[in-house]
């Protein structure tokens, strides 16, 4: 079969023989760290991968992973396409089906944002309940890929309840505080300004980032469940007197690494065979 996820999946096949990811991850900036404490690695550079672009951010290392956290094995994203980067929105069309190729069961997409939320502070986590597309585009305008799903896709739900639920029963486990919110995609790479954070509070943000949106609708397209976090690096413009700037995020992320790798590593452990769906 000729499908370009297709493709790509057999070449990470090659490299990884016998090893069948349950699980996808994307890691956002800054969080490319949690690659390290993958067992078994096996890397390869997006630059191997037919039809992948190479990613353009520092702090995105640009490589595919396949290896083992919390006793199953994840295949794993280091380094994202960004718009903001200048690729058509299509672009993210063919990592993520390379997922869904691969057989996972779900995507936990992870990203750096900006806090509309006083209590939700730099360091923190936030489990995205549901978006706002203020990039005003996405993957799936253009002709449909029907061998990959239906032409109009429902964005109800989107964030899996019970991946979310699951996600939430860990955080308590491990005594780690999960805030819940709303997150806002915008195209970048510029930051907010304040009247436009102001207006986005009104219209039901709790959190402004540059990625995973345009993520989430090409994995549901696909029939993949999504659930996704925020790592709150700093509180969006106009909120606090602290510099924004890309320095800033990616000190923000670091703090906040640590409980995500400690959150991500246990869910996923909940994909182990024999766990259930209740994890
Ligand atoms: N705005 C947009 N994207 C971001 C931010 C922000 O404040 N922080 C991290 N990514």
């Amino acid at each position: 079969m000729s499908d370009p996820a297709t493709l790509a999946a057999d070449v990470l096949r090659e490299r990884a023989p016998g090893r069948s990811p349950r699980l996808g991850i994307v890691l956002g900036s800054g969080l490319g760290g949690l690659a390290e404490i993958l067992g078994e690695a096996v890397a390869v550079p997006y630059a191997k991968i037919p039809g992948f672009p190479t990613s353009t951010v520092p702090g995105h290392a640009g490589r595919f992973l396949i290896g083992e956290l919390g006793g199953v094995t994840v295949a794993c994203m280091q380094g994202r396409f960004h718009l903001y980067e200048g690729y058509p929105a299509a672009v993210i069309k063919l990592p993520i089906r390379t997922f869904a190729a691969l057989g996972v069961e779900a995507l936990l997409l992870t990203n750096a944002a900006g806090s509309l939320r006083a209590e939700a502070g730099p360091g923190s986590l936030m489990l995205i309940t549901d978006h706002l597309n203020f990039t005003w585009t996405n993957p799936l305008v253009g002709p449909n890929d029907d061998a990959w799903g239906e032409r109009f896709v429902g964005l109800e739900d989107a964030y899996d309840p019970e991946l979310r639920a699951r996600l939430l029963r860990i955080a308590g486990k491990l005594e780690i505080r999960l805030h819940e919110g709303v997150y806002c995609s915008l195209l970048g790479p510029l930051f907010e300004t304040p009247a436009e954070i102001r207006a986005y509070k009104v219209l039901g943000a709790d959190a402004v980032g540059m990625s995973t949106v345009p993520e989430v609708i090409v994995a549901r397209h696909a029939g993949l469940r999504v659930a996704a976090i925020s790592a709150i690096t700093n509180m969006a413009v106009g909120m606090s007197d602290v510099p924004i700037d890309h320095a800033q995020t990616l000190r923000g992320a670091a703090i906040a690494a640590a409980d995500l790798t400690r959150l991500v590593r246990e869910f996923a452990g909940s994909f182990a065979a024999g766990q259930g769906p209740r994890g």
